[in-house]
């Protein structure tokens, strides 16, 4: 497995692998089984297999969130060597964001309801920085958790808005045996808060807006931000709730590609 931290070093290794298909899976590290099922797609679709490494800082609204980060690049390297990647780019923050870094890209619609809502500018940094890894990769196709639903819808539309070359590959969301979908934030959750979280999976497979919500009311010790029916494509019921200090994000299709 190839690590490589500059965009320079990632085009000098990825030049020769230009004639087969390329598999980029972005992401932030803390690695879990949500997204080895995505490198396990990867690995399955493609010649090549790239993973970014990478905490997004412009993603994060709140700095305390973005400190409490889990990060452990040696761990996430051994995962990402066992399952198969080819190549890693984990860029430093100056590699990403340059001094004098001002150009945005904003899916202003989709961006701006549900997460956008809640955590202003999110999707902002996440659809700049995707931006970035695919003019670096050039992937053939490019692998999202569905757990991640909106941020699926903006991919989707910044793709298309853009008409970039890339496949978007939706993988199904991975849960724990209880219902609780895997989350790098999950690490955050004592016993109980976890005891607690749960209500929001249970609350969502009921596909029921008004039968979720009054099942969320009920429960003890969250809050919850928002539970809508959410017009992406599938259509999902989503909900966030915070549990203590963390906050958590799920959903469910509603119609369409079954999970
Ligand atoms: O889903 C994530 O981990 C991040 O939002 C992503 C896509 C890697 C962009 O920073």
């Amino acid at each position: 497995m190839n690590l490589v931290r500059t965009i320079a070093g990632a085009r000098e290794v990825l030049a020769p692998l230009r004639s087969g298909s390329i598999g980029l899976v972005p992401t932030m590290g803390a690695l879990h089984d949500g997204h080895l099922a995505l490198l396990r797609a990867a690995r399955a679709g493609n010649e090549t297999v790239v993973m970014s490494l990478f905490v997004n800082p412009a993603q994060f609204a709140d700095a305390g969130d973005l400190a409490r980060y889990p990060r452990d690049e040696a761990r996430d390297l051994a995962v990402a060597a066992e399952a198969g990647v080819d190549v890693v780019f984990a860029p430093s923050h100056d590699e990403m964001y340059p001094p004098g870094f001002q150009t945005w890209v904003d899916v202003t619609e989709v961006g701006s309801i549900l997460e956008g809502r809640f955590r202003p500018g999110h999707f902002r940094g996440v659809a700049t920085v995707v931006l970035k890894l695919f003019s670096i990769v050039r992937p053939t196709r490019t692998y999202f958790g569905q757990k991640d639903a909106q941020q699926v819808e903006v991919i989707r539309t910044l793709i298309r808005d853009l008409a970039l070359e890339v496949e978007l590959r939706v993988v199904p969301t991975v849960r724990d045996a209880d219902g609780l979908a895997l989350s790098s934030r999950n690490a955050r959750l004592s016993p109980d808060e976890r005891r607690r979280a749960l209500a929001l999976s249970r609350a969502l497979a009921t596909r029921d807006r008004e039968q979720a919500l009054a099942e969320l009311a009920a429960a003890n010790g969250l809050e919850i931000d928002y539970l809508e029916v959410a017009d992406f494509d599938p259509p999902v019921l989503a909900g966030a709730v915070r549990v203590g200090s963390t906050r958590l994000i799920d959903n469910v299709v509603l119609e369409g590609e079954a999970q």
